[in-house]
């Protein structure tokens, strides 16, 4: 077909998107500065179109998305689509020195990958530096047409992105904290689409306005884009009605409470059927060990139409920020659909079974003044992930020796009580590696928090595929009896899951992806430290089965 031609066939399709299923999904995505004032207080930040949060990428599953970011700013940058697998097209990922060199400024990169045996809701993010503090938005994947959800059809769908600001600049905070080894600063509020409500010091802070109709049903597309805190949701007087995670459905269960990691996305039906009036949406952070986080709480208004301006806000009272009791009732209560449309497909017998630790560590870091000579690092096993230069899925790619190595430990190096005091040497080994996984094997993975420093939640995510929460504990993971208790028949399918604090978590996947997938901790600061590591998978049989070629515009490093 000729270029016009093509041009033709493919506006004709898109012309008509009512008649005909409209299957290539184009967007550009233009990276730009842009003031933004809040909390009284004036900043220019990195956007997607100038907007924060970001446009919503709205596509259905099977398209073909195409997403041209044109860099504009000063910074290299990267954007993820968290949770897309990207079957095959691991050029398309974007963590930056994992699958691509990043685009620099000036300079602009096509996204292209096809959505496929998903549905739900994800979000898109930057993957270099912490630009993701602004640089994040929806993803949305409707069913292919004519599908319906497996649940009521909702009256609308409201987009609901929950995010950390600081009044500063974010590249400053971390380049800050990297240098005096200490951690960075906590954000100066959370925010709900954009907006925290009012705060102390700024009660002209608007806060953002969700307006139902009574007796109508709304689908709620809740996304944590914040940094580094894992989230409370709750609505004053109504109940949540948890209808999937992580683009995956799962059985409908009824909470006034959720909580949600940085990378977690939750869908949740809400009806308006309480009395007319206003009533309080609340943000509140999750931190059940002695971690600094931002405290405040980030508020929004559910507004029944027809109510006066002036009515009274029904309030609630977040749950306190060390609820650990009101987190466990929501992630014990999520369980897979698993019905014969959507089938749970639990790897059932495991080729590679494999334990990591997850935590922190404290090395030698002669130039930190801050912190003494120290500094906070983060490992995986023990090892310190150090970026490499040159993109990993390249070097793999075109064989490039040097630039990684295959010898990620598959089990800690060491054998300690990992949730007890630690170890008296708590220095991490520095590298970059990976673990090798070959085609279609299956996996089962126990992710351990380690006690040093101190335990703490990580809500790890993995790149390139969905894995099933088969098990999780507190303590040290025993391999004899903990498997007893495994759910190897509807447990939840994410893509980010928390290691609880003090505690472990067992996943399994099976290994159908080829290529390079980042798995990495979703605070960003933790990422930050080295709390990262990747899976090669090796190609399988024949083309449907191995890495596309690289794209002829992939960056050059
Ligand atoms: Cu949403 Cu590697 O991240």
């Amino acid at each position: 077909m000729g270029f016009w031609v093509r041009i033709l066939a493919l506006s004709v399709v898109c012309l008509f998107p009512a008649l005909i299923e409209c299957r290539v999904r184009h967007y550009t995505f233009r990276v730009v500065t842009k003031n933004s004032t809040k909390l009284c207080s004036t900043k220019p930040i990195v956007t997607v179109n100038g907007q924060f949060p970001g446009p919503t990428l709205y596509a259905r599953e099977d398209d073909n998305v195409l997403v041209r970011v044109v860099n504009h700013v000063k910074y290299n940058v990267t954007i993820h689509w968290h949770g897309i697998r990207q079957i095959r097209t691991g050029w398309s990922d974007g963590p930056a020195f994992i699958t691509q060199c990043p685009i620099q400024p000036g300079q602009n990169y096509v996204y292209n990958f096809t959505i496929t045996g998903q549905r739900g809701t994800l979000l898109w993010h930057a993957h270099i530096l912490w630009l993701r503090a602004t640089v994040h938005g929806a993803l949305v994947i409707l069913p292919k047409r004519g599908v319906p959800y497996p649940f009521p059809k909702p009256h609308k769908e409201v987009v609901v992105i929950l995010a950390e600001w600081w009044k500063s600049d974010t590249e400053a905070v971390i380049n800050e904290a990297l240098k005096g080894g200490l951690a960075p600063n906590v954000s100066d509020a959370h925010t709900i689409n954009g907006h925290s409500g009012p705060v102390a010091n700024c009660s002209s802070q608007g806060g953002f306005t969700l307006p139902v109709e009574s007796g109508k049903t709304y689908l709620l597309r809740i996304i944590n884009a914040a940094l580094n805190e894992e989230l409370f949701f709750k609505i004053a007087g109504h109940q949540l009605t948890i209808v999937e995670v992580d683009a995956t459905y799962v059985k409908p269960v009824k909470l006034d409470t959720i909580v949600i990691a940085p990378g977690q996305t939750t869908n949740a039906l809400i009806t308006a059927d309480q009395n007319s009036g206003k009533y309080l949406v609340a943000a509140s952070p999750f931190m059940d060990s002695p971690i600094a986080v931002d405290n405040l709480t980030a508020t929004a208004t559910l507004h029944y139409s027809g109510t006066l301006a002036n009515a009274p806000t029904t309030l609630t009272i977040p749950p306190p920020q060390n609820a650990t009791a009101v987190a466990n009732k929501f992630i014990t209560s999520l369980r897979s659909l698993n019905s014969n449309k959507y089938p749970a497909r639990v790897p059932l017998t495991i080729d590679q079974k494999l334990l990591f630790t997850v935590g922190l560590g404290i090395n030698p870091c002669p130039t930190c003044k801050a912190g003494n000579g120290s500094r906070a690092v983060a490992s995986v096993n023990n090892v310190t992930f150090v970026m490499p230069t040159t993109a990993l899925l390249q070097a793999h790619y075109f064989n490039i020796s040097g630039v990684f190595t295959t010898d990620f430990p598959g089990n800690p190096p060491i054998v300690f009580n990992y949730t007890g005091s630690g170890p008296s040497n708590l220095q991490t080994t520095n590298g970059t590696k990976a673990y090798r996984l070959s085609y279609n094997s299956t996996v089962e993975l126990v992710l351990q928090d380690t006690g040093i420093i101190a335990p703490e939640n990580h809500p790890v995510h993995l790149h390139g595929f969905n894995f099933f929460a088969v098990g999780r504990g507190l303590g040290n993971y025993n391999p004899n009896t903990d498997p007893q208790n495994f759910n190897l028949v509807d447990p939840v399918e994410r893509n980010t899951i928390g290691v609880p604090s003090g505690g472990w978590v067992a996943i399994r996947f099976r290994a159908d992806n080829p290529g390079v997938w980042f798995m990495h901790c979703h605070l960003e600061v933790h990422t930050s430290w080295g709390l990262k590591m990747a899976f090669l998978v090796d190609n399988g049989i024949g083309p449907s089965q191995s890495i596309l070629p690289p794209p002829s515009d992939l960056p050059q490093c």
